[in-house]
């Protein structure tokens, strides 16, 4: 059990279509049994869900995200793009950037930085995600790419209580395998360290399911999930939820 409060942040990525947002029912219910304010709850869905997602939760704690944004701020010929703005207008509270999958695709620290930073300037909270590759893991340098896609990524940044740092390691995403405690409470050490008594949030993803969860919640300092495949399915989000906070 936890006393801290802790994010529990659903990145459902490329799924989901108007009869998914029926499983919210469920994740609504449970929420609203549980008015501690133990801990806060934010969907990410495909842009196409996040006006409906939005409407769906009315009036409840829950948050609504964006999984990306285009850097520009203003409207312009992005064919097939969407700006923070945009994503704002329609109910977006936060954004993700830098998800390795976009790394991945091409997006890289500088781009990421501008993005962060038009995203600030349009009201959006960002959930900034770092994380090294297997091969960068073997070479044992973890804390140079971490060092780094921060450095980078929230260059000439001010605004850090606009920021929540997801530390997912490329290797584990997806893939059922999760650090070692100690190369995790290492890593989420070593984040905060970065940036003192100021430190923002930081959140662990990467294969986050119901088994693991108790293993994973124990990790000192650490300050809640981003949860892809697990978070699609209510039944298995609150449970992860469940055994975090009780
Ligand atoms: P999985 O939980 O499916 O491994 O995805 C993690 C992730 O990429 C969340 O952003």
């Amino acid at each position: 059990m936890t006393n801290k409060y802790m994010y529990f942040i659903a990145n459902w990525k490329m799924f989901g279509d108007l009869k998914t947002i029926n499983s919210l029912d469920k994740v609504i219910k449970f929420s609203k049994s549980h008015k501690k304010n133990k801990f806060k709850l934010i969907y990410c869905p495909p842009n196409t869900l996040i006006r409906p997602i939005s409407k769906r939760l009315g009036k409840t704690n829950i948050e609504v995200g964006a999984q990306n944004s285009h850097q520009n701020l203003d409207y312009g010929a992005f064919t097939g793009q969407v700006n923070s703005k945009m994503l704002k207008s329609v109910g977006a509270k936060y954004v993700i950037l830098g998800h390795s999958e976009n790394r991945m695709a091409g997006e890289d620290d500088n781009l990421i930085n501008l993005k962060i930073k038009n995203s600030i300037k349009s009201g959006l909270k960002i959930i900034f995600c770092i994380g090294e590759t297997l091969k960068q893991k073997r070479d044992k340098k973890t804390n140079q790419v971490l060092n780094s896609q921060l450095k980078k990524g929230l260059k000439s940044i001010i605004k850090i209580n606009d920021i929540i740092i997801a530390y997912e390691p490329v290797w584990s995403i997806g893939t059922g395998l999760i650090p070692s405690s100690e190369e995790l409470s290492k890593s989420i050490k070593f984040i905060k360290s970065k940036f003192g008594k100021k430190s923002p949030k930081v959140l662990y993803g990467g294969s986050v399911n119901s088994k693991n969860i108790d293993q994973l919640k124990i990790i000192p300092d650490i300050d809640g999930f981003l949860i892809g495949g697990a978070s699609q399915n209510p039944k298995k989000f609150i449970d992860i939820i469940k055994k975090t906070i009780n």
